[in-house]
Formats: structure tokens, C-alpha cells, sequence
């Protein structure tokens, strides 16, 4: 098993690392011819991504980059060119602060406007910023953020076309969360894909509505299902016949949020003695199952890995876990996070017993993980092989600076790192055209240089990420760290 640690010491400087968070002004779009290696010719896409493109408003920094406009990158391929165009989206609040040169909104993560709290006492609204997917469903390409509806872009030149009610499947006030999963082959439905999504209604009892659309955007099926409690949901799972999600243990005291002191996110409160809920939902339109709930000590979870179906009666779900739930203090600048202090997200297997209604959780990974991904013909199936983002380190937090591929049957993990001034973003799973086994694709993730303060596309052989990248494409900017996107096989840009 290969180790990372002798490779550098330290793993990083943090001011190499507080350059990837600087602003990234600039849109462009142009044909890469800065490339290491050798693109595969039958690589053949778009990989559309999506993250905050401002850390600042006109110099007025904000509190968190979870705060931050989103800015969608396309980066598209074919016989081995590859274009590349990044834009902003124009929402209603980026339009409105660019012309007014300041804050003009709340973040939901803190982000305050100027004045203190009286500013922004009772100003509840909240701004769709954008910023955490985009995918291409339904001849549609949608920026995501959880909190509100999608915004639609011209997947050609990434032109914002304005918020989106997907044909009405929306109405007021609904949302569409930004972790939708494709269930590459619905039983449901003659075994097409189906894209699945969520949102949630927060309250003392919430509400989890959930949406199946077909390839075409159509609805297929929709149903909303009450939890008792608060819920701060970010990303579920889903296996051929379940919806499974994580209700976190947390509380909610909106109190700082009304009187202009804090941000929403930052009322939440990590209730580290109470256990977390996993919710089971069945999926046929038809059964009449009842939602299961069970417990589980899990810590704070955002994302998860992949559920299966063990037999009718037994789930898995591969879950990132973190002990206590990462905060930014307010007054605080989030460049300056002292990762030491910082709890590890840890890669957990939880297995379900939907009969006894019990959950048993197994540590498969104690380093530092995110932004888990795998096969996309795998998603809701047993699975052998994932993949992750982790750090150079394999203790505590830190930022991800390595590629680790598990596999789950040998018991084992690859590592790639980009260590000590590459930084990695979440990584892409790309099928190799043709193949059949499960790591025949490439590896497709954006990486931040910080020796020449600009980022590289970086494609990987997924059957063999330690032979490092076959393809490093650099790009004439930095894209300041994002967070989620996707893979398409329909080439867009010029
Ligand atoms: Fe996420």
C-alpha cells in the first residue's frame, strides 16, 4: 500500500493555499494549447463545473466561501482539443451587486452587509447565488443551489437564461437541491436513467420533497415526506427502490439570523450527544412501506459516497462523516482557519437493517476525505471502487492535496498527490467508451497551482491513478476552489 507521507514536509503552505481563494474576475473562452501530456482522443465531452467566482464584492470580502457568486466552468473535448470558457451567472443578486459595487445581501453562511447589525436586522432575504452544481438534464443546463430554484445557462456559452421552474415541476417558493443523483437504469421505468433530486422545507416538523425526472426533464414522480424535527440536509442517496438521507444532529436557534447578527448557517448548533437519524423512503410510486428512521452515531455528514441494496431487507451507504460540524466564528477571516483545530471528514460504512431497524457503522478510512465519486453506472448498486480528494497528511484536517482510489473488495487505496502546491478540487469519474470494468474511465479534476497561481484540467487513468496524470491542461487563470459539477457526453463551446 503506497503512503504519502514521506513525499513533503510540511504538506503545504497556507499561503499558497489562500491564493486559490482569490477572486477570479475575468471570463474567457478560448482553445487550451498549454497542455503536459497527451489528451485521449476518445475523450469525447463536456465537463461543466461549478464553485464561487468572487471571495469578495468590489474589495468587501466575504465571510464564506460557501457565500460566493458561482462562476460554471465548461471545459469540452474532442480529438484531443480542448476549449475552455468560464462565465458568471447573472442572478438578481450578482447583477445588483456588481452595479452597486458592495454587499447588497445576507450571506447564508455569514456574510453580512455593511453597518453591523442594525443593517441587517430582519432582512431575511435570502440571495440565490448559484454556486454549488450544474448539470446537464434534459437538454437543459442548470446551476443548482439548494436553497432555491436552479438558474438555467446556454450550455454553449454558458449565458444565463434565468431561473428555472423546470416546465412548472416548481412551483412558489420550491427548490432544487444541488446533490441530484442519475439512476442509470430506473426499474421503475424500463431501465432508463432517471434523474432524482430533493429539497427541503425546514421547520420544527420538515418536509423532504422529492423529484424523479426523465432524461427528456419530464417528471416521472414527485412526493413529499414530513421528518419530525429540524434538518440541515445537504446530499442524499439513493438505491434502486429507497431515498436515503442523513437528518443530522443538529438544533436551530434563528434568533442571531433575525436580529442581524449571524448568518442562517451559522444558527446551526452540532449537537454532539444526540444521535443522527437515517431516514429510508421507498421509491415505488405504488408501495405502501412507511418511512423507516434509524439511529446512528455519525457526526455531521454533507456528502455521501453510495447506498446499495444488500438483499430486500438491507442497505449499505458509504457516508463522509465529520465529529462536530465544521463553523466559520464570526469576525473571522476563513483564509486564516487554523486546520489544526479543524475536525477530519472520515469515510464511514453504515449498514441497515430495515427489519430491525437498526444501523451499525464501520470506519473504513480515518484520513481527511471529500468530495467522494465512483462509476456512474454504479450509483445505487454495489460498488467496488471510489474515489476522493484527501489530504497529503493522514491526520487531522488539511486542505485536499492527493487522489485516493479505494478499492472496497482488495481492501485497499491508490494515491496520487499534487502535494505541496497543488490543490485539488472534487475529482470527476469519465467512462472510458466501450468498457465494462469498473475503473476503465478517466479521472477529470480541476487543480490549483499556486507556482504559477492558475489551474490545470488533470485527467487520470482511473485503473491507475499512482501512475499520476497522463493529461495536464493549463489553463490561463486560477478557478478559485469550487465544488460540484458533471460530465456529459455532448461537446459544447465554440
Ligand atoms: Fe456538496
Amino acid at each position: 500500500m503506497q503512503t504519502l507521507e514521506a513525499k513533503t514536509t510540511p504538506a503545504f503552505s497556507q499561503t499558497d493555499w489562500q491564493r486559490g481563494y482569490e477572486s477570479q474576475r475575468q471570463e474567457l473562452s478560448y482553445f487550451v494549447d498549454q497542455i503536459t501530456g497527451t489528451v485521449p482522443p476518445e475523450l469525447t465531452g463536456t465537463l461543466f463545473r461549478n464553485g464561487p467566482g468572487l471571495l469578495d464584492i468590489n474589495g468587501e470580502t466575504i465571510h464564506h466561501p460557501f457565500d460566493g457568486d458561482g462562476m460554471v466552468c465548461a471545459i469540452a473535448f474532442q480529438d484531443g482539443k480542448v476549449h475552455f470558457q468560464n462565465r458568471f451567472v447573472r442572478t438578481e443578486g450578482y447583477v445588483k451587486e456588481q452595479a452597486a459595487g458592495k454587499i447588497c445581501y445576507r450571506g447564508v453562511f455569514g456574510t453580512q452587509k455593511r453597518g453591523g447589525w442594525w443593517a441587517n436586522l430582519f432582512d431575511l432575504q435570502l440571495k440565490n447565488i448559484a454556486n454549488t452544481n450544474v448539470i446537464y438534464w434534459g437538454n437543459r443546463l442548470l446551476a443548482l443551489w439548494e436553497a432555491g430554484k436552479p438558474h438555467r445557462l446556454d450550455p454553449h456559452n454558458l449565458e444565463t437564461i434565468g431561473i428555472d421552474d423546470l416546465d412548472g415541476i416548481l412551483g412558489k417558493g420550491d427548490a432544487f437541491s444541488a446533490h441530484p443523483r442519475i439512476d442509470p437504469a430506473c426499474v421503475f421505468d424500463n431501465g432508463q436513467p432517471c434523474l432524482v433530486n430533493f429539497s427541503l422545507s425546514a421547520g420544527p416538523v420538515s418536509t423532504l420533497h422529492l423529484y424523479e425526472l426523465d432524461p427528456q426533464g419530464q417528471l416521472l414522480r414527485r412526493k413529499s415526506q414530513p421528518i419530525p424535527g429540524f434538518a440541515f440536509i445537504h446530499d442524499f442517496a439513493i438505491t434502486p427502490h429507497y431515498y436515503l438521507f442523513f437528518q443530522n444532529p443538529v438544533s436551530f436557534n434563528p434568533l442571531p439570523f433575525l436580529f442581524g447578527q449571524r448568518g442562517a448557517a451559522e444558527c446551526v448548533q452540532f449537537q454532539p450527544d444526540q444521535e443522527t437519524k437515517i431516514i429510508v423512503i421507498p421509491r415505488d410510486p405504488a408501495s405502501t412501506q412507511p418511512m423507516k428512521m434509524l439511529k446512528a452515531k455519525a457526526g455531521f455528514v454533507f456528502h455521501h459516497a453510495n447506498a446499495w441494496e444488500i438483499d430486500e431487507q438491507h442497505l449499505g451507504i458509504d457516508s463522509i462523516c465529520y465529529p462536530s460540524f465544521p463553523e466559520v466564528e464570526p469576525n473571522s477571516d476563513f483564509r486564516d482557519v487554523d486546520f489544526t483545530k479543524v475536525d477530519p471528514g472520515q469515510l464511514w460504512r453504515f449498514s441497515l437493517d430495515l427489519t430491525t431497524e437498526t444501523a451499525t457503522a464501520t470506519m473504513l478510512e480515518s484520513r481527511c476525505v471529500e468530495f467522494p465519486t465512483l462509476h456512474p453506472a454504479y450509483e445505487g448498486r454495489p460498488y467496488r471502487y471510489a474515489y476522493c480528494g484527501t489530504a497529503q497528511q493522514s491526520q487531522g484536517n488539511a486542505p485536499l492535496q492527493a487522489l485516493v482510489k479505494f478499492d472496497f473488495e482488495m481492501g485497499t487505496k491508490q494515491f496520487y498527490s499534487f502535494a505541496p502546491q497543488g490543490f485539488m478540487t472534487e475529482p470527476v469519474f469519465v467512462p472510458k467508451p466501450g468498457a465494462t470494468a469498473e475503473d476503465a474511465g478517466w479521472i477529470l479534476m480541476l487543480v490549483y497551482d499556486a507556482a504559477r497561481h492558475g489551474s490545470d484540467l488533470v485527467i487520470v487513468d482511473a485503473a491507475d491513478i499512482a501512475a499520476g496524470p497522463i493529461a495536464s491542461v493549463h489553463l490561463k487563470i486560477h478557478i478559485p476552489y469550487g465544488l460540484h459539477g458533471n460530465w456529459t457526453g455532448e461537446v459544447f463551446g465554440e
